[in-house]
């Protein structure tokens, strides 16, 4: 007898309706063969299968058993396989009911005693299940929750293999989570605003960063308060999108990383250790994950220490920079993960990193401070919009008992500028100033007169790049979003003009 039984998998951030076709043939030699395009760990799973049901008193039928995975043409990884193959060979003996199957979606690998495991991308599946009108979803239990933060579907947990045959045989139903907490996106930070003194300047440009989504770059003296003021960062990005949302939850589910996740969220912050390697900061890997810019996807990457992490990885990062996505190659295809993510960089200006201090020496000698910046590569310099340099708080400041302008006043003004590029950029692919090419910014951003009179200055005056050029105007935009004007004011471009790149 044949069954189908659905199931899921994700390839990238997609997500794939697979169909577990079970046939149990009366006639031939016992064998089990699942086709295709199994891995090893899927095909391991007719012995895990075969133990779970022994272990529940199901002894695998004495049959030809030929398990299809379709569409065929989709590489089939990890152990997730295990529940629907295991329901299938119930369903194609007759030993549980067939009609409730064609409506319900399956995942999770099984122990070899029949309890149901987690898996990764259980949220990727619910979604799949809504988008494909299927109405239940068995879940294993460890991944209830995250199942749960789609709306629209049922979710059953499952911790046994006995559980599901109990409830489709109607003998002991399973009670579907209902969600009562609700969805609640968050903003935490380690530092509020308010708790750094002084620093005026690398406050308004980390305002300016988190209003376009510009990349920016820190340097300073050791004890500067770079990484604070980048951990207080988060306090001030404005809220996500429910897009947003949904592809952040996806790809920390497909990392395997929302196990017990709560209902709050907020943008990501990722914050990898220079030591970090290639693969755990771009992806990859025997079975693909994400890497730590995917994580940082729609929220920040924070490199600190940027000169300590090894050229080739810095290097690495242009592509996902360039792009907003990665490309990992295996055999069977390329995969794609999103990584559109504001990079915050901090470093010191040279090895000892007095290098410029008001008070204290700079100890380097002049090639060890070459070398050091040669480890900043132009091109990853090139895609940060915004540099600042972060001096040493005067004391009076850090003893001043005044408070500052808090995360909350601060993130009001970065909602507003968001606001104003949502209007100016509907219709269009761009979504922040960040984004805008140069066709972008010839088209969209208008200036005042006096302002393309000032442009015109600096160019010849510091002999600005092309590059540099469109990185003004995309600043100087988002200062006047912040101001919610119109056109962009010479003003903002004077503004703008301080936050390049300079040799120091
Ligand atoms: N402006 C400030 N206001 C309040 N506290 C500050 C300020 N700047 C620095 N500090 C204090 O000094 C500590 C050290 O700052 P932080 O670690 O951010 O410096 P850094 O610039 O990252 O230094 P390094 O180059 O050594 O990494 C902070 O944890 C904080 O307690
Ligand atoms: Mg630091």
């Amino acid at each position: 007898m044949l069954s189908k039984i659905y199931s899921g998998t994700t390839i990238g951030l997609e997500e794939v309706l697979i169909e577990v076709e079970v046939d149990v043939a009366g006639h031939g030699f016992p064998t089990v063969t699942i086709v295709g395009l199994p891995t090893k760990a899927v095909d391991e799973s007719k012995e895990r299968v075969r133990a779970a049901l022994a272990n529940n008193s199901f002894d695998m039928p004495d049959s030809r058993i030929t398990i299809n995975l379709a569409p065929a043409d989709i590489p089939k990884e990890g152990a997730s396989f295990d529940l629907p193959i295991a329901v299938g060979i119930l369903a194609s003996s007759g030993m549980i009911k067939r009609e409730e199957l064609r409506s319900s979606l399956f995942t999770g690998e099984l122990s070899l005693e029949g309890k149901v495991r987690g898996v990764s991308g259980v949220i990727s599946l619910a979604h799949l299940a809504k988008k494909k009108r299927i109405k239940q979803f068995f879940v294993p239990i460890e991944n209830v929750k995250e199942a749960s933060l789609i709306d629209g579907v049922e979710i059953f947990p499952v911790s046994q293999l006995s559980d599901i045959i109990l409830h489709i045989n109607e003998e002991k139903p399973i009670e579907p989570f209902i969600n009562t907490e609700g969805f609640q996106q968050t903003v935490e930070a380690d530092f509020d605003f308010k708790d750094i003194k002084g620093q005026e300047q690398a406050k308004r440009a980390l305002e300016i960063a988190a209003a376009g989504f510009h990349n920016i770059h820190l340097t300073g003296p050791p004890g500067a308060g770079k990484t604070m003021l980048s951990r207080a960062f988060t306090s001030i990005v404005p809220p996500m999108e429910k897009s947003e949302m949904l592809e952040v939850l996806k790809i920390h589910s497909i990392a395997g990383l929302l196990m017990r996740a709560e209902r709050i969220i907020q943008r990501p912050f990722r914050n990898p250790h220079h030591t970090t390697s290639r693969i755990g900061l771009i992806g990859g890997g025997s079975k693909p994950s994400p890497g730590e810019v995917s994580l940082a996807h729609n929220g920040v990457l924070f490199l600190d220490e940027l000169p300590e992490f090894p050229r080739s990885v810095i290097e690495s990062l242009r592509q996902p920079l360039e792009d907003g996505e990665v490309r990992i190659s295996r055999a069977a295809g390329t995969l794609l993960f999103p990584s559109r993510f504001l990079l915050v960089a901090a470093s010191n200006p040279c090895p000892c990193g007095y290098l410029g201090h008001p008070k204290k020496p700079c100890r380097c000698m002049p090639g060890a401070i070459m070398a050091y910046r040669k480890k900043l590569s132009g091109p990853l310099l090139d895609r940060i919009d915004l540099h600042i340099m972060v001096p040493p708080v005067e004391r009076e400041k850090l003893i001043d008992l005044k408070d500052g302008e808090s995360s909350a006043e601060v993130r009001a003004r970065v909602i507003r500028a968001k606001k104003q590029q949502t209007g100016r950029f509907r219709g269009t692919p761009v979504s922040t100033n960040g984004q805008m090419k140069p066709t972008d910014i010839k088209k969209l951003c208008k200036l005042e007169d006096k302002a393309i009179v000032l442009l015109k200055e600096a160019i010849s005056r510091f002999s600005l790049s092309a590059r540099s050029y469109f990185k003004i105007i995309k600043i100087a935009q988002t200062i006047s979003d912040l101001e919610e004007k119109e056109q962009i004011s010479a003003l903002s471009v004077a503004e703008a003009l301080q936050y390049r790149l300079t040799e120091h």
